[in-house]
């Protein structure tokens, strides 16, 4: 292979089997490196529902990437419009300078957001969203004059990407551990998964909505004027898919309205059709003042997320001399011309092939085949919501997340499916243009794979 050509499977084959010092130069993000390049786990391309390993077997896709491929894979009118788009204008400055794709995608993504949601912010990644988003919400209760308020309150178990801002309101240990002191004054809210209460809920959990009322004693703790925002995943992703119970999210949104905190829903996850809306915020009929998005924004094809604000927020900014920059933040590729393309033609495809309505006619039999899995070796709880699910795992005796690994490597090696594992929760949310047949391989492929591994 000279080096100009691009790779076919077999190099990559070749690269990932023949030859493992190869792989060495690569550091992998969030990856057991030397475990991983003793027995790669290799795609090659994807249509549809289906990856292709470099080995060629054709995997079963059971989470859309990561979160991400909601219009399923290779879909030919969003391959077209980046095609097209890179040939037409590769990049635009972004500072002030423009090109008009990201105000027609800002005018889209602001007609199908909850009110008064209505104007969108661009970065390149979930994470990225995040920073934003906590940025804005310091930033905006400066310009109103209360600059005291700088706390910011996430929650245990809460991922909200690897920036310094996120991984400090995550309750993710391993994320925050190694990385120092993080940002002051955050304080975190419990989170809500309760097995021993809440076991094998089908949909949301009847209890835990009292959860919400420690806001109220953090609140009574700093002070409300201290306090700037809440940022809180509807249903967290990345922890192994922790529902919000009934009840919770609407007690979360009055606290905060009562204290004048703004609240914030990470929806990199949730966003783009996961739950049967446009966004988790209108499936649970509760408004945050701002949302962040990454994700099934653009597909997953070009790195691109969005934060959307609400009028309030946004128009705060608009005063003082109009030659004046509002907001001293932003990325080179903020609005990228190629994840605009990307991010247009995927909103086509949710519209055209109503996608976003799956998650609420599949559901039904979505939590059936998930739910026929209790009772299985292992499994201690069975979670589901919209097109999300998670099978929980009990850990061996020799070490937490060593049952829910081999589960997902087996999938992978000997069911051609790919699942997520998150310690040892098994973590499912497939493209949205999946079909009953396609749920019943993915239940009956990881039935068979618990059972060997009990
Ligand atoms: C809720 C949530 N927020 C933020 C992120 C970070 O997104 P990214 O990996 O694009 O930075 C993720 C990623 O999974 C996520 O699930």
């Amino acid at each position: 292979m000279s080096s100009s050509d691009t790779p076919s499977a077999h190099d990559l084959q070749a690269l990932a089997t023949a030859t493992p010092e190869r792989t060495d130069a690569f550091w992998m993000p969030f990856t057991a490196n030397r475990q991983f390049k003793k027995s790669p786990r290799l795609l090659a391309s994807a249509e549809g529902m289906y990856y292709r390993s470099v080995d060629g077997r054709e995997v079963l896709d059971g989470t859309a990437g990561l979160w991400c491929v909601n219009a399923g894979h290779g879909h030919p009118h969003i391959v077209g419009a980046i095609q097209k788009q890179a040939a037409t204008l590769d990049y635009a400055p972004a500072f002030q300078m423009g090109h008009p794709l990201p105000f027609i995608l800002a005018e889209r993504l602001a007609a199908i957001a909850p009110d008064p949601l209505k104007h969108v912010f661009f970065t390149n990644s979930g994470s990225e969203s995040v920073d934003t988003a906590l940025k804005i919400a310091l930033a905006y209760h400066r310009v109103r004059g209360e600059g005291q308020r700088t706390r910011l309150i996430g929650r245990e178990k809460g991922y909200h990407g690897v920036g310094f801002g996120g991984i400090s309101v995550g309750g993710m240990v391993n994320n925050r551990k190694f990385f120092g002191s993080m940002l002051p004054g955050v304080d975190h809210l419990p989170h809500t998964l309760d097995i021993k209460r809440n076991g094998f809920s089908r949909g949301l959990p009847a209890r835990g909505a009292e959860l919400a009322e420690d806001l109220e004693r953090i609140v009574a703790l700093h002070d409300a004027s201290t306090i700037a925002a809440v940022i809180i995943e509807p249903i967290s992703g990345s922890a192994g898919v922790v529902l919000p119970p009934e009840g919770y999210l609407k007690r979360i949104r009055e606290i905060c309205d009562k204290h004048g905190i703004l609240l914030i829903f990470d929806e990199v996850i949730t966003g783009f059709g996961r739950v049967g809306k446009a966004f988790a915020a209108q499936r649970f009929g509760v408004v945050p003042d701002m949302i962040t998005t990454a994700k099934g924004l653009t597909n997953g094809a070009v790195p691109m997320g969005a934060v959307f604000t609400s009028k309030g927020i946004h128009d705060a900014f608009m005063h003082g001399p109009e030659g004046a920059i509002e907001l001293f933040h932003g990325y080179t590729y903020s609005g990228h011309p190629l994840a605009c393309a990307a991010a247009l033609a995927t909103l086509d495809v949710y519209e055209s092939e109503g996608l976003f309505e799956k998650s609420i006619e599949l559901g039904p039999y979505w939590e059936d085949a998930i739910h026929s899995l209790k009772g299985l070796p292992n499994v201690i709880d069975v979670r589901n919501y919209g097109l999300v699910g998670a099978v929980e795992l009990a850990a061996r005796p020799e070490g937490v997340g060593q049952r829910g690994y081999e589960v997902f490597n087996r999938c992978y090696f000997e069911q051609n499916l790919m699942v997520r594992c998150t310690g040892d929760v098994i973590a499912l949310s497939p493209p949205l243009i999946l079909n009953k047949e396609h749920i019943d391989r993915i239940f009956d492929r990881l039935a068979a794979t618990i059972r060997a591994t009990a």
